[in-house]
């Protein structure tokens, strides 16, 4: 039987060739994703890019736990009307320590990538407790028990640890300093220097307006002032920002 006969076999029988074709395209796939576990280059290490303080994390659980993300969105895209509204494209690197990723495709509110420091935290109290306060007419709901609620950080370096075993370089000093570390960003006038030496531009103050205790919202009003402000895009080349 020659090699043309042979593939007639297949060709006649439908199942064989779903089979065939199957199989044909996994080798193929595999041979285009496998590697990209494997390559450093996948994810070009970026100057600035590091884990989220403790505070910070908290406040991307909460940011997670009320479901802001399907609102919203966390991945600038190289297009023109992006960059020009929400400012330098995402980079791979800016959510490599994103366990899950917030990337998100869907905008009912605008993309939150950069906002960190577009807003006083001020707004963002008033923001969060009754948003058509500052924005009228928004359908973004109220979230005002956020900034009644003490924030329980009680597990903070547990989570850390959760972090770091899914590969956040966490090191076992801030995994040991995780909750007076989350209590210090969270306090106005705290001695932040080991604090910015473990977590490089940091910002130290108390971020719900209410000084006594530590609630929700200093976490994560802490959480959307540092997104997008680690990466020094004025580095760059003004063009690869399609400015
Ligand atoms: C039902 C959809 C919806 C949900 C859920 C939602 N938002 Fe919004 N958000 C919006 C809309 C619409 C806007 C634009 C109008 C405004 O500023 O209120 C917005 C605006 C914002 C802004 C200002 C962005 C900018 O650049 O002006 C921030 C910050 C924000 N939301 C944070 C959050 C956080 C944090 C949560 C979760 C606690 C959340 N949102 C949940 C719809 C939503």
């Amino acid at each position: 039987m020659s090699v043309w006969v042979r593939h007639q076999v297949l060709e006649k029988n439908s199942i064989l060739l779903i089979i065939g074709v199957l199989i044909v395209i996994s080798i193929g796939g595999l041979v285009e994703i496998v590697p990209l576990f494997y390559l450093k280059s996948t994810i070009e290490r970026v100057a600035g890019v590091r884990p989220w303080s403790p505070l910070e994390l908290a406040g991307r659980n909460i940011y997670v736990r009320e479901g802001c993300y399907n609102c919203h969105s966390q991945m600038i895209r190289p297009l023109r009307d992006e960059v020009e509204r929400y400012g330098p494209y995402s980079l791979a690197a800016e959510s490599m320590y994103d366990r899950p990723f917030q990337w998100g495709s869907k905008r009912t509110g605008p993309d939150l990538a950069r906002v960190g420091g577009k807003y006083s935290d001020a707004w963002h109290q008033e923001h969060l407790h009754a948003p058509s306060s500052v924005v009228p007419g928004t359908v973004m709901p109220a979230y005002p028990w956020l900034a009644e609620r003490r924030l329980d950080d009680r597990y903070i370096a547990d989570d850390l640890k959760v972090q770091a075993a899914l590969g956040v370089p966490y090191t076992p000093e801030m995994i040991e300093n995780a909750q007076k570390d989350l209590r210090a960003q969270a306090t106005q006038d705290a001695d932040s220097e080991a604090l910015a030496e473990r977590y490089p531009k940091i910002q130290v103050r108390d971020f719900d307006g209410n000084r006594g205790r530590i609630t929700e919202a200093d976490a994560l009003i802490a959480y959307l002032q540092a997104l997008g402000t680690f990466v020094d895009f004025k580095l760059y080349d003004d063009k690869a920002n399609l400015r």
